[in-house]
Protein backbone atom coordinates (compact mmCIF):
# COMPACT_ATOMS: atom_id res chain seq x y z
CA UNK A 1 0.00 0.00 0.00
CA UNK A 2 1.10 3.67 -0.74
CA UNK A 3 1.63 5.86 1.96
CA UNK A 4 0.26 9.04 1.80
CA UNK A 5 3.43 10.60 1.82
CA UNK A 6 4.00 8.76 -2.34
CA UNK A 7 0.72 10.60 -3.02
CA UNK A 8 0.54 13.73 -5.08
CA UNK A 9 -2.94 15.36 -5.19
CA UNK A 10 -4.70 16.47 -8.07
CA UNK A 11 -6.65 19.45 -8.06
CA UNK A 12 -8.72 20.18 -10.40
CA UNK A 13 -9.60 23.65 -11.70
CA UNK A 14 -11.12 23.00 -15.15
CA UNK A 15 -14.27 24.47 -14.01
CA UNK A 16 -12.82 27.40 -12.33
CA UNK A 17 -9.66 28.88 -14.08
CA UNK A 18 -10.45 26.60 -17.50
CA UNK A 19 -13.69 28.04 -17.77
CA UNK A 20 -11.87 31.49 -17.89
CA UNK A 21 -10.99 30.28 -21.74
CA UNK A 22 -11.76 32.80 -23.84
CA UNK A 23 -14.94 30.89 -25.33
CA UNK A 24 -15.17 28.32 -22.67
CA UNK A 25 -18.19 29.34 -20.64
CA UNK A 26 -20.13 26.08 -19.89
CA UNK A 27 -23.84 26.10 -18.43
CA UNK A 28 -25.25 24.24 -15.34
CA UNK A 29 -25.44 20.83 -16.75
CA UNK A 30 -22.35 21.25 -18.58
CA UNK A 31 -20.13 21.58 -15.69
CA UNK A 32 -22.02 18.69 -13.94
CA UNK A 33 -21.46 16.60 -16.38
CA UNK A 34 -17.75 17.60 -15.90
CA UNK A 35 -17.28 17.23 -12.41
CA UNK A 36 -19.04 13.40 -12.89
CA UNK A 37 -16.31 13.04 -15.35
CA UNK A 38 -13.46 14.14 -13.30
CA UNK A 39 -15.17 11.98 -10.26
CA UNK A 40 -14.72 9.00 -12.69
CA UNK A 41 -11.18 9.94 -13.34
CA UNK A 42 -10.34 10.21 -9.75
CA UNK A 43 -9.39 13.67 -8.94
CA UNK A 44 -8.92 14.45 -5.28
CA UNK A 45 -10.44 18.13 -5.67
CA UNK A 46 -12.50 19.90 -7.71
CA UNK A 47 -12.88 23.57 -7.80
CA UNK A 48 -16.63 23.61 -8.99
CA UNK A 49 -16.40 27.71 -9.68
CA UNK A 50 -16.04 31.27 -8.24
CA UNK A 51 -19.92 31.32 -6.44
CA UNK A 52 -19.71 35.31 -5.79
CA UNK A 53 -18.90 35.66 -9.58
CA UNK A 54 -22.14 35.28 -10.59
CA UNK A 55 -25.57 34.00 -9.78
CA UNK A 56 -25.07 30.99 -11.93
CA UNK A 57 -21.78 30.09 -11.08
CA UNK A 58 -23.17 30.13 -7.57
CA UNK A 59 -26.26 27.75 -8.56
CA UNK A 60 -23.75 25.46 -10.12
CA UNK A 61 -21.19 25.30 -7.74
CA UNK A 62 -23.87 24.59 -4.99
CA UNK A 63 -25.42 21.44 -7.50
CA UNK A 64 -21.81 20.04 -7.95
CA UNK A 65 -21.10 20.56 -3.73
CA UNK A 66 -24.66 18.38 -3.52
CA UNK A 67 -24.08 15.61 -6.21
CA UNK A 68 -20.51 14.33 -6.67
CA UNK A 69 -19.81 12.80 -3.17
CA UNK A 70 -16.18 11.45 -3.26
CA UNK A 71 -13.56 14.23 -3.75
CA UNK A 72 -13.16 17.41 -2.53
CA UNK A 73 -15.11 20.59 -3.87
CA UNK A 74 -13.71 23.99 -3.70
CA UNK A 75 -15.31 27.13 -4.25
CA UNK A 76 -13.16 30.17 -4.78
CA UNK A 77 -13.42 33.27 -2.78
CA UNK A 78 -11.46 36.73 -2.93
CA UNK A 79 -10.29 37.77 0.71
CA UNK A 80 -13.45 39.70 1.03
CA UNK A 81 -15.29 38.79 3.98
CA UNK A 82 -18.48 38.66 1.39
CA UNK A 83 -16.63 36.41 -1.01
CA UNK A 84 -16.04 33.99 1.61
CA UNK A 85 -18.93 33.19 3.08
CA UNK A 86 -20.47 33.08 -0.51
CA UNK A 87 -18.31 30.52 -1.56
CA UNK A 88 -19.15 28.72 2.14
CA UNK A 89 -23.23 28.68 1.22
CA UNK A 90 -22.06 27.23 -2.10
CA UNK A 91 -20.38 24.74 -0.64
CA UNK A 92 -21.26 23.87 2.38
CA UNK A 93 -23.39 20.74 1.48
CA UNK A 94 -20.58 18.98 -0.12
CA UNK A 95 -19.20 15.83 1.41
CA UNK A 96 -16.02 17.25 1.58
CA UNK A 97 -15.83 21.33 1.10
CA UNK A 98 -13.34 23.17 0.73
CA UNK A 99 -12.73 27.23 0.86
CA UNK A 100 -10.11 28.44 -1.47
CA UNK A 101 -8.99 32.64 -0.50
CA UNK A 102 -6.53 34.57 -2.28
CA UNK A 103 -5.17 37.79 -2.52
CA UNK A 104 -2.08 39.30 -4.29
CA UNK A 105 1.28 39.85 -2.63
CA UNK A 106 3.71 41.25 -5.43
CA UNK A 107 4.52 44.22 -5.16
CA UNK A 108 3.60 45.14 -8.29
CA UNK A 109 -0.34 44.11 -7.65
CA UNK A 110 0.13 45.71 -4.46
CA UNK A 111 0.81 49.44 -6.49
CA UNK A 112 -1.08 49.16 -9.14
CA UNK A 113 -3.85 46.68 -8.71
CA UNK A 114 -4.79 46.50 -4.73
CA UNK A 115 -3.20 50.30 -3.78
CA UNK A 116 -2.24 48.37 -0.59
CA UNK A 117 0.82 47.93 1.86
CA UNK A 118 2.34 44.37 2.19
CA UNK A 119 1.20 44.68 5.89
CA UNK A 120 -2.31 45.59 4.83
CA UNK A 121 -2.02 42.73 2.85
CA UNK A 122 -0.87 40.15 5.45
CA UNK A 123 -3.72 41.19 7.97
CA UNK A 124 -5.99 40.82 4.94
CA UNK A 125 -5.08 37.27 4.08
CA UNK A 126 -5.01 36.42 8.05
CA UNK A 127 -8.06 37.56 8.49
CA UNK A 128 -9.59 36.04 5.17
CA UNK A 129 -8.11 32.82 6.18
CA UNK A 130 -9.27 33.04 9.83
CA UNK A 131 -12.98 33.78 8.72
CA UNK A 132 -12.66 31.07 6.63
CA UNK A 133 -11.37 28.57 9.13
CA UNK A 134 -14.60 29.45 11.59
CA UNK A 135 -16.73 27.90 8.36
CA UNK A 136 -14.40 24.88 7.69
CA UNK A 137 -11.09 23.32 8.85
CA UNK A 138 -10.58 22.59 5.27
CA UNK A 139 -9.12 26.11 3.54
CA UNK A 140 -6.92 26.70 0.84
CA UNK A 141 -4.55 30.35 0.67
CA UNK A 142 -3.47 31.18 -2.21
CA UNK A 143 -0.72 34.50 -3.12
CA UNK A 144 -1.99 35.01 -6.03
CA UNK A 145 1.22 36.28 -8.52
CA UNK A 146 3.33 34.84 -5.94
CA UNK A 147 6.18 33.69 -8.36
CA UNK A 148 6.91 38.04 -8.63
CA UNK A 149 6.26 38.11 -4.89
CA UNK A 150 9.44 38.84 -2.46
CA UNK A 151 10.69 35.51 -1.43
CA UNK A 152 11.01 36.32 2.29
CA UNK A 153 7.50 38.25 2.25
CA UNK A 154 5.95 35.09 0.51
CA UNK A 155 7.88 33.11 3.45
CA UNK A 156 5.45 35.41 6.46
CA UNK A 157 2.23 35.28 4.50
CA UNK A 158 2.56 31.65 4.17
CA UNK A 159 3.42 31.19 7.76
CA UNK A 160 0.82 33.59 9.07
CA UNK A 161 -1.84 31.90 7.33
CA UNK A 162 -0.99 28.38 7.90
CA UNK A 163 -0.95 29.98 11.94
CA UNK A 164 -4.40 31.07 11.29
CA UNK A 165 -5.50 27.49 10.08
CA UNK A 166 -4.56 26.70 6.39
CA UNK A 167 -4.33 23.26 5.74
CA UNK A 168 -3.11 23.72 2.03
CA UNK A 169 -0.92 26.72 0.73
CA UNK A 170 -0.90 27.17 -3.00
CA UNK A 171 1.87 28.79 -4.56
CA UNK A 172 0.49 30.61 -8.47
CA UNK A 173 2.58 31.40 -10.92
CA UNK A 174 -0.01 33.70 -11.94
CA UNK A 175 1.44 35.17 -15.13
CA UNK A 176 3.16 31.81 -16.65
CA UNK A 177 6.53 34.02 -15.56
CA UNK A 178 8.91 31.31 -13.63
CA UNK A 179 11.28 29.24 -15.20
CA UNK A 180 11.53 25.56 -13.74
CA UNK A 181 14.89 25.41 -12.00
CA UNK A 182 13.52 28.71 -10.23
CA UNK A 183 10.26 27.43 -9.26
CA UNK A 184 11.79 24.35 -7.81
CA UNK A 185 14.06 26.48 -5.88
CA UNK A 186 10.99 28.79 -4.66
CA UNK A 187 9.18 25.83 -3.36
CA UNK A 188 12.42 24.30 -1.63
CA UNK A 189 13.07 27.84 -0.26
CA UNK A 190 9.68 27.41 1.15
CA UNK A 191 9.74 24.20 2.82
CA UNK A 192 13.06 25.09 4.37
CA UNK A 193 12.36 28.99 6.13
CA UNK A 194 8.53 28.50 6.70
CA UNK A 195 8.93 27.06 10.40
CA UNK A 196 5.33 25.65 10.42
CA UNK A 197 5.25 24.53 6.23
CA UNK A 198 4.71 20.83 7.27
CA UNK A 199 1.45 21.66 8.72
CA UNK A 200 -0.28 22.29 5.17
CA UNK A 201 0.19 20.76 1.96
CA UNK A 202 1.84 22.99 -0.81
CA UNK A 203 0.16 23.31 -4.23
CA UNK A 204 1.31 24.85 -7.17
CA UNK A 205 -0.85 26.48 -9.77
CA UNK A 206 1.27 27.29 -12.95
CA UNK A 207 -0.42 29.15 -16.17
CA UNK A 208 1.14 28.59 -19.92
CA UNK A 209 1.89 31.87 -20.98
CA UNK A 210 6.18 30.85 -21.86
CA UNK A 211 4.57 27.01 -22.06
CA UNK A 212 6.06 25.82 -18.83
CA UNK A 213 3.01 24.97 -16.88
CA UNK A 214 3.84 21.32 -16.77
CA UNK A 215 7.59 21.91 -16.53
CA UNK A 216 7.37 24.14 -13.91
CA UNK A 217 4.88 21.80 -11.76
CA UNK A 218 6.75 19.16 -11.87
CA UNK A 219 9.93 20.86 -10.78
CA UNK A 220 7.36 21.90 -7.50
CA UNK A 221 6.85 18.14 -6.82
CA UNK A 222 10.80 17.40 -7.21
CA UNK A 223 11.18 20.27 -4.52
CA UNK A 224 8.13 19.43 -1.74
CA UNK A 225 4.72 20.53 -3.37
CA UNK A 226 2.17 17.45 -2.66
CA UNK A 227 -1.06 18.88 -5.05
CA UNK A 228 -0.83 19.76 -8.38
CA UNK A 229 -3.93 22.19 -10.03
CA UNK A 230 -4.53 21.65 -13.36
CA UNK A 231 -7.41 21.49 -16.21
CA UNK A 232 -7.98 19.16 -18.94
CA UNK A 233 -6.44 19.56 -22.19
CA UNK A 234 -4.59 22.40 -20.42
CA UNK A 235 -6.65 25.06 -20.60
CA UNK A 236 -7.66 28.20 -18.60
CA UNK A 237 -6.96 32.03 -18.71
CA UNK A 238 -4.51 33.44 -21.46
CA UNK A 239 -2.38 30.64 -22.75
CA UNK A 240 -4.16 27.96 -20.16
CA UNK A 241 -2.79 25.94 -17.22
CA UNK A 242 -1.11 22.62 -16.12
CA UNK A 243 -2.37 19.96 -18.50
CA UNK A 244 -3.58 17.29 -16.05
CA UNK A 245 -2.98 14.57 -18.57
CA UNK A 246 -0.03 15.49 -18.94
CA UNK A 247 1.40 15.47 -15.50
CA UNK A 248 -0.44 12.71 -14.61
CA UNK A 249 1.18 10.41 -17.15
CA UNK A 250 4.63 11.98 -16.26
CA UNK A 251 4.59 11.43 -12.84
CA UNK A 252 3.09 7.69 -13.65
CA UNK A 253 5.90 7.18 -16.75
CA UNK A 254 8.79 8.51 -14.99
CA UNK A 255 7.90 7.31 -11.24
CA UNK A 256 11.19 5.43 -11.35
CA UNK A 257 12.69 9.69 -11.44
CA UNK A 258 9.50 11.71 -9.00
CA UNK A 259 8.92 8.52 -6.75
CA UNK A 260 5.03 10.02 -6.27
CA UNK A 261 1.71 8.42 -7.63
CA UNK A 262 -1.83 10.32 -7.78
CA UNK A 263 -4.93 8.29 -7.51
CA UNK A 264 -6.39 8.76 -10.88
CA UNK A 265 -7.58 6.21 -13.11
CA UNK A 266 -5.75 7.37 -16.20
CA UNK A 267 -7.80 4.92 -18.98
CA UNK A 268 -10.45 7.82 -18.22
CA UNK A 269 -8.43 10.64 -19.35
CA UNK A 270 -8.92 10.07 -23.21
CA UNK A 271 -13.04 10.50 -22.71
CA UNK A 272 -12.30 13.43 -20.18
CA UNK A 273 -10.64 15.22 -22.66
CA UNK A 274 -12.92 14.28 -25.36
CA UNK A 275 -16.01 15.74 -23.06
CA UNK A 276 -14.24 18.68 -23.11
CA UNK A 277 -13.67 19.09 -26.57
CA UNK A 278 -17.32 18.33 -27.07
CA UNK A 279 -18.67 20.93 -24.28
CA UNK A 280 -16.81 23.52 -24.77
CA UNK A 281 -16.01 23.32 -28.49
CA UNK A 282 -12.72 23.91 -27.60
CA UNK A 283 -10.63 21.30 -30.14
CA UNK A 284 -7.18 19.69 -28.99
CA UNK A 285 -4.49 20.61 -31.41
CA UNK A 286 -3.38 17.00 -33.19
CA UNK A 287 0.40 17.26 -31.53
CA UNK A 288 -0.91 17.64 -28.34
CA UNK A 289 0.77 15.25 -25.65
CA UNK A 290 -1.32 12.25 -24.60
CA UNK A 291 -4.78 13.31 -26.02
CA UNK A 292 -4.07 14.80 -29.35
CA UNK A 293 -4.95 13.08 -32.39
CA UNK A 294 -1.44 12.35 -33.41
CA UNK A 295 -0.25 11.38 -29.70
CA UNK A 296 0.19 7.85 -30.36
CA UNK A 297 0.32 7.76 -34.62
CA UNK A 298 3.73 6.28 -35.51
CA UNK A 299 4.21 7.58 -39.38
CA UNK A 300 7.76 6.76 -39.80
CA UNK A 301 9.19 3.56 -41.08
CA UNK A 302 12.00 3.26 -38.97
CA UNK A 303 9.44 3.44 -36.22
CA UNK A 304 6.81 1.35 -37.32
CA UNK A 305 9.33 -1.05 -37.96
CA UNK A 306 10.78 -0.85 -34.24
CA UNK A 307 7.32 -0.90 -32.69
CA UNK A 308 6.53 -4.35 -34.70
CA UNK A 309 9.53 -6.13 -33.30
CA UNK A 310 8.65 -4.72 -29.44
CA UNK A 311 6.29 -1.82 -28.37
CA UNK A 312 9.06 -0.82 -26.03
CA UNK A 313 11.04 0.75 -29.02
CA UNK A 314 9.06 3.14 -29.33
CA UNK A 315 6.21 3.79 -27.16
CA UNK A 316 6.83 4.83 -23.58
CA UNK A 317 3.25 4.34 -22.28
CA UNK A 318 0.17 2.65 -24.07
CA UNK A 319 -2.96 4.13 -25.64
CA UNK A 320 -4.89 2.02 -23.38
CA UNK A 321 -3.21 3.34 -20.45
CA UNK A 322 -5.08 6.32 -21.38
CA UNK A 323 -8.27 5.40 -22.33
CA UNK A 324 -7.55 5.38 -26.07
CA UNK A 325 -8.73 1.77 -27.03
CA UNK A 326 -6.82 1.32 -30.76
CA UNK A 327 -9.90 -1.08 -32.02
CA UNK A 328 -12.36 2.22 -32.94
CA UNK A 329 -14.48 -0.28 -35.20
CA UNK A 330 -17.47 -0.82 -34.06
CA UNK A 331 -20.63 -1.46 -35.49
CA UNK A 332 -22.72 -1.29 -38.87
CA UNK A 333 -26.34 -1.40 -40.11
CA UNK A 334 -27.13 -4.71 -38.51
CA UNK A 335 -26.37 -4.24 -35.06
CA UNK A 336 -28.71 -4.54 -32.32
CA UNK A 337 -29.61 -1.87 -29.16
CA UNK A 338 -28.14 -4.45 -27.09
CA UNK A 339 -24.67 -4.41 -28.89
CA UNK A 340 -24.55 -0.21 -28.55
CA UNK A 341 -25.38 -0.69 -25.14
CA UNK A 342 -22.99 -2.76 -24.48
CA UNK A 343 -20.91 -0.68 -26.67
CA UNK A 344 -20.91 2.43 -24.64
CA UNK A 345 -20.49 0.88 -21.81
CA UNK A 346 -17.38 -0.78 -22.73
CA UNK A 347 -16.51 2.98 -24.23
CA UNK A 348 -17.22 4.27 -20.42
CA UNK A 349 -20.73 5.58 -20.87
CA UNK A 350 -22.88 4.65 -17.95
CA UNK A 351 -26.72 5.32 -19.88
CA UNK A 352 -30.04 4.88 -18.55
CA UNK A 353 -32.48 2.53 -21.05
CA UNK A 354 -34.43 5.63 -22.43
CA UNK A 355 -30.91 7.31 -23.12
CA UNK A 356 -29.85 4.03 -24.73
CA UNK A 357 -32.79 4.00 -26.94
CA UNK A 358 -32.51 7.72 -28.24
CA UNK A 359 -29.01 6.72 -29.19
CA UNK A 360 -29.97 3.62 -31.25
CA UNK A 361 -32.33 5.48 -32.77
CA UNK A 362 -29.99 8.03 -34.16
CA UNK A 363 -27.47 5.55 -34.50
CA UNK A 364 -29.79 3.63 -37.08
CA UNK A 365 -30.30 6.93 -39.04
CA UNK A 366 -26.59 7.12 -39.31
CA UNK A 367 -25.74 3.70 -40.37
CA UNK A 368 -28.59 4.15 -42.84
CA UNK A 369 -26.35 6.52 -44.69
CA UNK A 370 -22.49 5.21 -43.49
CA UNK A 371 -21.24 1.71 -43.74
CA UNK A 372 -18.86 1.68 -40.63
CA UNK A 373 -19.92 2.97 -37.40
CA UNK A 374 -16.64 4.68 -35.07
CA UNK A 375 -16.60 5.00 -31.87
CA UNK A 376 -16.16 8.76 -32.50
CA UNK A 377 -19.47 8.68 -34.34
CA UNK A 378 -21.08 7.39 -31.57
CA UNK A 379 -19.65 9.93 -29.13
CA UNK A 380 -20.51 12.70 -31.60
CA UNK A 381 -24.10 11.44 -31.59
CA UNK A 382 -24.32 10.45 -27.53
CA UNK A 383 -22.94 14.16 -26.75
CA UNK A 384 -25.41 15.81 -29.39
CA UNK A 385 -28.70 13.85 -28.48
CA UNK A 386 -28.02 14.00 -24.23
CA UNK A 387 -26.03 16.67 -23.51
CA UNK A 388 -27.58 19.81 -25.13
CA UNK A 389 -30.70 21.06 -23.16
CA UNK A 390 -32.83 23.73 -22.60
CA UNK A 391 -32.10 25.22 -26.35
CA UNK A 392 -33.67 28.20 -26.95
CA UNK A 393 -33.23 27.61 -30.71
CA UNK A 394 -33.57 24.07 -32.48
CA UNK A 395 -33.22 23.05 -36.21
CA UNK A 396 -36.10 21.49 -37.72
CA UNK A 397 -35.91 20.95 -41.19
CA UNK A 398 -32.76 22.21 -44.12
CA UNK A 399 -32.98 22.16 -47.35
CA UNK A 400 -30.00 23.86 -49.71
CA UNK A 401 -29.97 24.55 -53.13
CA UNK A 402 -26.43 25.33 -54.62
CA UNK A 403 -24.40 24.42 -57.69
CA UNK A 404 -22.48 26.29 -60.31
CA UNK A 405 -25.49 27.67 -62.27
CA UNK A 406 -27.67 28.84 -58.73
CA UNK A 407 -27.73 31.09 -56.21
CA UNK A 408 -27.25 29.33 -53.43
CA UNK A 409 -30.70 29.11 -51.34
CA UNK A 410 -31.43 27.88 -47.91
CA UNK A 411 -34.57 27.46 -46.78
CA UNK A 412 -35.22 26.54 -42.58
CA UNK A 413 -37.67 25.88 -40.01
CA UNK A 414 -36.60 26.63 -36.71
CA UNK A 415 -38.11 26.31 -33.26
CA UNK A 416 -37.30 29.73 -31.83
CA UNK A 417 -38.65 29.82 -27.92
CA UNK A 418 -41.15 26.94 -28.80
CA UNK A 419 -42.39 28.90 -31.77
CA UNK A 420 -41.90 27.87 -35.40
CA UNK A 421 -40.92 29.50 -37.51
CA UNK A 422 -39.83 29.37 -41.41
CA UNK A 423 -37.52 31.22 -43.84
CA UNK A 424 -34.92 31.59 -46.64
CA UNK A 425 -31.63 33.09 -47.40
CA UNK A 426 -29.16 33.86 -49.86
CA UNK A 427 -25.37 33.26 -49.73
CA UNK A 428 -22.20 32.90 -51.60
CA UNK A 429 -22.39 28.98 -51.07
CA UNK A 430 -24.24 26.78 -49.10
CA UNK A 431 -23.22 27.57 -45.68
CA UNK A 432 -23.14 31.47 -46.27
CA UNK A 433 -27.00 31.19 -47.25
CA UNK A 434 -28.09 28.74 -44.05
CA UNK A 435 -26.09 31.01 -41.67
CA UNK A 436 -27.97 34.12 -43.26
CA UNK A 437 -31.33 31.76 -42.99
CA UNK A 438 -30.38 31.85 -39.28
CA UNK A 439 -29.77 35.60 -38.73
CA UNK A 440 -33.43 35.87 -40.22
CA UNK A 441 -34.98 33.90 -38.29
CA UNK A 442 -33.59 34.01 -35.24
CA UNK A 443 -33.34 37.82 -35.62
CA UNK A 444 -29.39 37.87 -34.55
CA UNK A 445 -26.37 39.04 -35.98
CA UNK A 446 -23.47 38.66 -34.00
CA UNK A 447 -19.87 38.87 -35.57
CA UNK A 448 -18.41 35.58 -37.38
CA UNK A 449 -14.91 34.95 -35.69
CA UNK A 450 -14.51 31.65 -36.96
CA UNK A 451 -16.02 28.46 -39.10
CA UNK A 452 -14.26 25.15 -39.34
CA UNK A 453 -15.15 21.93 -40.67
CA UNK A 454 -13.07 18.11 -39.96
CA UNK A 455 -14.13 14.71 -40.37
CA UNK A 456 -14.81 12.68 -37.11
CA UNK A 457 -13.30 9.62 -38.76
CA UNK A 458 -11.79 8.52 -42.33
CA UNK A 459 -13.23 8.38 -45.66
CA UNK A 460 -16.04 10.56 -47.84
CA UNK A 461 -18.87 9.21 -45.97
CA UNK A 462 -17.78 10.62 -42.90
CA UNK A 463 -19.61 12.53 -40.08
CA UNK A 464 -18.75 16.22 -40.70
CA UNK A 465 -17.63 18.53 -37.37
CA UNK A 466 -18.39 21.96 -37.25
CA UNK A 467 -17.39 24.46 -35.13
CA UNK A 468 -18.68 28.32 -34.96
CA UNK A 469 -17.30 30.85 -33.17
CA UNK A 470 -19.54 34.15 -32.20
CA UNK A 471 -18.59 37.19 -30.95
CA UNK A 472 -20.68 39.14 -28.55
CA UNK A 473 -20.03 41.89 -26.54
CA UNK A 474 -15.87 41.03 -26.51
CA UNK A 475 -16.83 37.87 -25.67
CA UNK A 476 -16.63 34.84 -27.97
CA UNK A 477 -18.70 31.77 -27.53
CA UNK A 478 -18.18 28.62 -29.22
CA UNK A 479 -20.99 26.17 -31.26
CA UNK A 480 -20.36 22.87 -32.55
CA UNK A 481 -22.53 19.75 -34.87
CA UNK A 482 -21.49 16.83 -36.34
CA UNK A 483 -23.49 15.10 -38.74
CA UNK A 484 -22.81 12.95 -42.06
CA UNK A 485 -24.08 16.43 -44.25
CA UNK A 486 -22.04 19.05 -43.60
CA UNK A 487 -24.11 22.02 -44.38
CA UNK A 488 -26.93 20.51 -41.50
CA UNK A 489 -23.45 19.91 -39.20
CA UNK A 490 -22.71 23.64 -40.04
CA UNK A 491 -26.17 24.68 -39.08
CA UNK A 492 -26.06 23.13 -35.91
CA UNK A 493 -22.69 24.53 -35.04
CA UNK A 494 -24.39 28.33 -35.35
CA UNK A 495 -27.56 26.96 -33.43
CA UNK A 496 -25.37 25.58 -30.73
CA UNK A 497 -22.84 28.91 -30.89
CA UNK A 498 -26.24 30.39 -30.41
CA UNK A 499 -27.75 28.83 -27.67
CA UNK A 500 -24.34 28.82 -25.75
CA UNK A 501 -24.42 32.41 -26.70
CA UNK A 502 -28.10 32.99 -24.68
CA UNK A 503 -26.53 31.43 -21.33
CA UNK A 504 -23.51 33.79 -21.48
CA UNK A 505 -26.39 36.73 -21.58
CA UNK A 506 -27.68 35.22 -18.62
CA UNK A 507 -25.04 34.24 -16.45
CA UNK A 508 -21.89 37.13 -17.36
CA UNK A 509 -19.61 37.38 -14.77
CA UNK A 510 -20.35 40.20 -12.55
CA UNK A 511 -16.80 39.80 -10.96
CA UNK A 512 -13.92 38.93 -11.92
CA UNK A 513 -10.51 37.43 -10.60
CA UNK A 514 -8.24 40.22 -9.70
O1 LIG B 1 -3.62 32.19 -11.42
C1 LIG B 1 -3.95 32.46 -10.27
O2 LIG B 1 -3.23 33.10 -9.51
C2 LIG B 1 -5.25 31.99 -9.80
C3 LIG B 1 -5.52 32.09 -8.34
C4 LIG B 1 -6.92 32.46 -8.06
C5 LIG B 1 -5.13 30.80 -7.67
O3 LIG B 1 -6.02 31.45 -10.56
ZN1 LIG C 1 -4.95 30.79 -12.41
Amino acid sequence: MESKKQRVLIFDTTLRDGEQSPGASMNQDEKLRIAWQLERLGVDIIEAGFPVASDGDFLSVQQIAREIRRPQIAGLARYHIGDIDRAWEAIKEAAHPRIHTFISTSDIHLKYQLKKTRDQVLKDARAAVAHACSLTPNVEFSPMDATRTDRDYLCDIVEAVIAEGATTVNIPDTVGYIMPQEFGSLIAYLVEKVKNIRKAVISVHCHNDLGLAVANSLAAVKNGARQVECTINGIGERAGNTALEEVAMALKTRKDFFGFSTGLKTEHIYQSSRLLTHITGIPVQPNKAIVGANAFAHESGIHQDGLIKEKITYEIMTPQSVGISGTHLVLGKHSGRHAIAEHLTKMGYKLNADEVKRIFVRFKELADVKKEIFDEDLEAILYEELYRIDEKYKLIYLNVVSGNVAIPTATMQMEVDKEIIQDAGFGVGPVDATFAAIRKITKTNYHLLKYAVTAVTGGTDAQGETTVQLQYDGKSVVGRGADPDIIVASAKAYINALNRLEYLKTNVQKVKVE
